[in-house]
């Protein structure tokens, strides 16, 4: 008989980290959840996990939920924690683990994103010097990413203002996302390759706009704002300043030219990843 597989999955309480460890549980994997300590989103992740409590940015707290696992399902929680503690992580990795996965950007795809930032790339470089197995999935922005950003706008005035509204891009279910990571978790094959993660077509904002209006059945409308604006308002939530100004940037370019749509979820899953649309549908209560 196959020995079990054991999975440790980050970001249990986040996007992508829930649907991951549903799957690898539907998949009949030993799944292990890292959570914060008091997390009050803890209710996030899927009956069935075995909770672990830690802290990326506390590498020691990692080792009992590091033990005896295959591999890892990491995410770097860029916005609320710096890289500084990223070479202890993967030394802890490294003793206790052979494979691992990574959320890395389709900004270091199309080499928006230098190392220097200290963002998805610097991830990418300091894991490849590893001796891990490793699989970047550099993915475009998740379909959730509307809910987050629009729905509370889309909900109080039926007015969606924002930069760019022609900027074009190929949303990705975060099931979908989840869906990649638990194969190359899972199966060999995946190592030492990058998945450049997107969504079946590439769809400009305003079109977005037009499929939550069609599916919720609600009259929407889209209004551009000066990017400016926009940057202050996204440093002022939290965004660091460069990264705000990178996205800002990238959606500028975005107007002129459609984002990447690639066949990599298609290759990973032998089917095609699924539509905005498809996402809108599950979420239409949202938008109300
Ligand atoms: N959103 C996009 O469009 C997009 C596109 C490409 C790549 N990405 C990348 O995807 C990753 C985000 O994934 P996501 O959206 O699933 O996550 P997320 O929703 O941003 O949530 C972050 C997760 O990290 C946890 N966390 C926070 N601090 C932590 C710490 N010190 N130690 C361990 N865990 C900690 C959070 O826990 P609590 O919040 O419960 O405390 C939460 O589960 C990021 O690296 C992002 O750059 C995102």
């Amino acid at each position: 008989m196959a020995k079990q597989q054991r999975v440790l999955v980050t970001g249990a309480t986040g996007n992508v980290g829930p649907h991951a460890v549903a799957q690898l549980l539907d998949a009949g994997v030993e799944t292990r959840a890292l959570v914060l300590e008091n997390d009050p989103n803890s209710d996030r992740i899927p009956p069935g996990a075995e909770v672990f409590h830690g802290s990326l940015a506390d590498p020691d707290s990692l080792d009992a939920c590091l033990e005896g696992v295959d591999a890892v399902f990491l995410m770097w929680p860029f916005f609320t924690l710096d890289v500084d503690t990223v070479p202890a992580v993967l030394e802890k990795l490294e003793k206790h683990t052979r494979r691992v996965v990574f959320i890395s950007s389709i900004g270091v795809h199309i080499g928006l994103e230098p190392v220097g930032n200290r963002c998805h790339a610097y991830l990418e470089q300091q894991i490849e010097k590893t001796s891990l197995e490793w699989t970047f999935l550099q993915t475009t922005g998740f379909a959730c990413n509307t809910r987050i950003g629009w729905a509370a706008q889309l909900k109080e005035s039926g007015v969606m203002r924002s930069p760019y509204g022609e900027a074009a891009r190929s949303p990705i279910h975060e099931a979908d996302v989840a869906a990649v990571a638990v194969r190359a978790l899972t199966r060999d094959g995946h190592a030492g390759r990058r998945y450049v993660v997107t969504g079946p077509e590439a769809l400009p904002q305003i079109d977005q706009l037009a499929v939550i209006a069609e599916v919720t059945g609600r009259d929407l409308r889209w209004e551009d704002v000066p990017a400016d604006a926009a940057k202050a308002a996204m440093v002022e939530v939290g965004w660091p300043e460069s990264y705000a100004a990178g996205a800002l940037d990238y959606f500028a370019m975005l107007v002129k030219e459609p984002e990447t749509v690639t066949d990599h979820v298609a290759q990973v899953l032998g089917r095609a990843p699924r539509t905005f649309r498809e996402w809108v549908t599950e979420h239409a209560d949202d938008f109300r």
